[in-house]
């Protein structure tokens, strides 16, 4: 390979996003289209978040943060939560079990006080025990919102006597306080908003939106994304590059 090809190679893999979010919709209607059961839509929805974080990590992708249930899903239907709660809870047993083979770090963002003491358990024992993996992390909002998130952060910001503040100080009583903002939001589902998710991290993330249900959001999908990803360019409200 001449040294300008790889010049350009790597120019390239650094435009690969560092930190992906993914806000996982539209389990129920990819449930219903097949006349199943909105609960049958999150279990697929389920084993798509876990193709995804494998993906990621085999792209190389640091950090992966998936919206898995916001502060407004406490409307729906008890047994459609009970549902979502207890695949949640699946998942993070078998992540316990897979813990060493997988090596991914996993923390959860959200405010866990309403949940079971097991879900809890079970959430404090994967982040506490995934806490020695540094090559991919994958970040679970749960019980997330983003204004939710400002408001906590302004809380503890008071309680520590309101020390002087930046963005970047702000931005540190955040649940991922010491991630990098993401690169790429994508948003599978064919709704073009944002419904409440990482209101302040998503300041200039590029933002992707896919009419692909969740369920079907595979690695194809995925490497759609990120290509589009690659062909942005980002000002940061900086004038841009010259072609
Ligand atoms: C996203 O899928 C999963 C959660 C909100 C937990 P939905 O359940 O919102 O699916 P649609 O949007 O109704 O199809
Ligand atoms: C966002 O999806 C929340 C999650 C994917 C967890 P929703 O389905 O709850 O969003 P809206 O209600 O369509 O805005
Ligand atoms: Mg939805």
């Amino acid at each position: 390979m001449s040294a300008a090809a790889k010049t350009e190679l790597a120019g390239e893999f650094k435009k690969l996003p560092r930190h992906i979010a993914v806000i996982m919709d539209g389990n129920g209607r990819w449930a219903q289209r097949q006349g199943l059961p909105r609960t049958a839509g999150h279990s697929a929805g389920a084993d798509s978040f876990h193709r995804a974080a494998r993906y990621c990590q085999k792209l190389g992708i640091e950090y992966l943060t998936v919206y898995a249930f916001s502060t407004e899903n406490w409307k729906r239907p008890r047994e459609e939560v009970d549902a979502i709660l207890e695949l949640l809870e699946r998942y993070l047993r078998q992540a316990l079990q897979d813990m060493e083979k997988e090596k991914v770090r996993i923390r959860i963002f959200g405010d866990l006080s309403p949940f079971t003491p097991q879900l809890r358990d079970m959430c404090r024992a994967c982040m506490e025990r995934s806490a020695v993996y540094t090559g991919a992390q994958v970040n679970i909002c749960l019980n997330y919102g983003g204004r939710d998130e400002i408001v906590r952060a302004a809380e503890r910001w008071a309680a520590e006597g309101c020390p002087p503040l930046s963005e970047e100080r702000f931005g540190s009583y955040m649940w991922g306080g010491d991630v990098p903002d993401p690169d790429l939001l994508i948003r599978p589902g064919g709704e073009k908003r944002i419904s409440n998710f990482l209101l302040w991290e998503l300041a200039y993330t590029e933002l992707y939106f896919s009419d692909v249900l969740w369920p079907d959001f595979d690695e194809a999908e995925l490497d759609k994304a990120i290509d589009a990803y690659r062909h942005r360019q980002r000002r940061f409200g900086d004038v841009g590059q010259e072609a």
